[in-house]
């Protein structure tokens, strides 16, 4: 591996973690850094199929474990595919959401367990961690405000599920976040994109001191 990081944004809908995701690849681009900026699902042609199967099911939708399974198997392919690589020739990759947001949707909201989706991820992407996760809160007011700017009438077949299910995932965030301290920076997602972003890169910083 080369000296690039790991950076995932992780955090319910609405959080802004898109904008902020890619606010970061842009400095670290000015500072000379190759960048891969990335999202899940999707972030290769194979899981960016599997996004539109999940965002805009079939039929009646997925059961549950199904739909644990389709967003491992698009982690595998984008793991495979473009994160180790990209890692392995020394580039940072910054992805808009990776497998912390299985373990809140799926397996916090969506009851299907964290230990079934850490086995999921064992098995499809090696259990690949981010060096850094950064969890994006704000409180669920502004969530259901920023959606319906966001989506109006046009909610995703995930995004569109009750605020019970989105409150749990919240929930299960800050839970994973509470249990792993050294992994995951908690940043307040409130006041304007620039204020946010001080705060990601105060979050990141010791990372960045050890690459200048
Ligand atoms: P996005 O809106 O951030 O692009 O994410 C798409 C939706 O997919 C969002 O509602 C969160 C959901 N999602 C999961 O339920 N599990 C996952 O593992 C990932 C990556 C996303």
């Amino acid at each position: 591996m080369g000296n690039g990081r790991f950076i995932a944004f992780e955090g319910g809908e609405g959080a802004g973690k898109s904008t902020q995701a890619r606010m970061l690849a842009d400095i670290l681009e000015q500072r000379g850094f190759e960048v891969v900026l990335t999202r899940e699902p999707g972030g290769t042609p194979g899981a960016e199929v599997i996004r539109n199967l999940l965002l805009d099911p079939p039929g009646n939708g997925w059961g549950a474990e199904a739909e644990a399974l389709l967003f491992a198997a698009a982690r595998a392919d984008h793991v495979a595919r473009t994160i180790k690589p990209a890692l392995e020739r020394g580039a940072w990759v910054i992805s808009d959401r990776f497998v912390d947001s299985s373990r809140a949707y799926q397996g916090g909201a969506g009851h299907v367990g964290d230990e079934a989706v850490q086995a999921l991820h064992a098995i499809g992407s090696g259990g690949l961690r981010p060096d850094l996760t950064i969890l994006v809160e704000i409180d669920e007011r502004r969530m259901l405000e920023r959606l319906a700017e966001r989506d109006g009438d046009d909610s995703d077949a995930i995004g569109g599920r009750s605020r019970e299910y989105h409150r749990a995932v919240g929930q299960a965030f800050h839970d994973l976040a509470g249990r792993d301290p050294d992994g995951f920076a908690v940043i307040d997602g409130g006041g304007s994109p620039d204020e946010v972003q001080a705060r990601v890169l105060a979050a990141i910083e010791s990372f960045l001191d050890t690459q200048s």
